[in-house]
């Protein structure tokens, strides 16, 4: 299965994809990696592992229009079955949220959808949760749709939080068990896609 990632930061969430990959833990491999910011750690990551990266942004693509046909038309020419978005800080555009419909999944860190949507990302969700008291957190896989962090969910982990926890502890065992958990749902995706495969094969020859 062929993925494209789409990342604006440190690129850890890309780092356990690219190492599952070569490990053989999921069946997958990243294509293409397309950042609006050509300093991120994500790109440095994808090219030590010698994957395409692309730099769009409003620097590189002023009119939102253009920015979307070049980031479609990239994921388009790698020929990619799922668009990942780890640690992507932009709205998508409609033109690749139609062209890859219900196949572009992002990862949040919260238990979506509490601390959702626009402002929280990051450090802040977990400033929330610690503010809030919240005795539980966690991270979600979900579809990519024209709102923030509101497409259907495919994935979801628990992490209790301690009493002593900080941003950084929580935010540390958060996102281990997120790259559990976007591993699992990558897996399981490729598992389903391959499952479709004999059964598209059986009703096409002479039927
Ligand atoms: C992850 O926690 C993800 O949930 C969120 O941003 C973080 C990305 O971190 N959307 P990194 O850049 O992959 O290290």
């Amino acid at each position: 299965m062929k993925l494209g990632v789409l990342a604006s930061g440190e690129g850890s969430t890309l780092q356990a994809v690219l190492d599952a990959g070569v490990s053989g833990e999921i069946d997958a491999c990243v294509r293409l990696v397309i950042s609006n910011n050509s300093n991120a750690g994500a790109v440095q990551r994808a090219r030590q592992h010698g994957i395409d990266t692309l730099h769009i942004s409003s620097t590189t693509h002023a009119d939102d229009e253009a920015r979307d046909q070049a980031i479609t038309q990239a994921l388009v020419s790698a020929e990619v079955d799922l668009v990942l978005l780890a640690g992507y800080m932009k709205r998508l555009g409609p033109q690749v949220l139609e062209t890859f419909s219900g196949r572009i999944i992002n990862t949040h860190p919260s238990l979506l959808p509490k601390y959702g949507g626009q402002g929280f990302y990051g450090r802040r969700v977990h400033e929330a949760v610690l503010a809030a008291g919240d005795t539980a957190t966690g991270a979600t896989v979900h579809i990519v749709t024209a709102d923030y962090d509101a497409g259907p969910i495919v994935g979801q982990v628990t992490v209790p939080v301690r009493k002593h926890d900080t941003v950084q502890s929580l935010e540390d065992r958060v996102k281990n068990a997120e790259r559990k958990l976007l591993l699992q749902v990558i897996s399981d995706w490729r598992d389903q896609t391959r499952d479709q495969g004999p059964r598209m094969a059986k009703v096409m020859p002479g039927d």
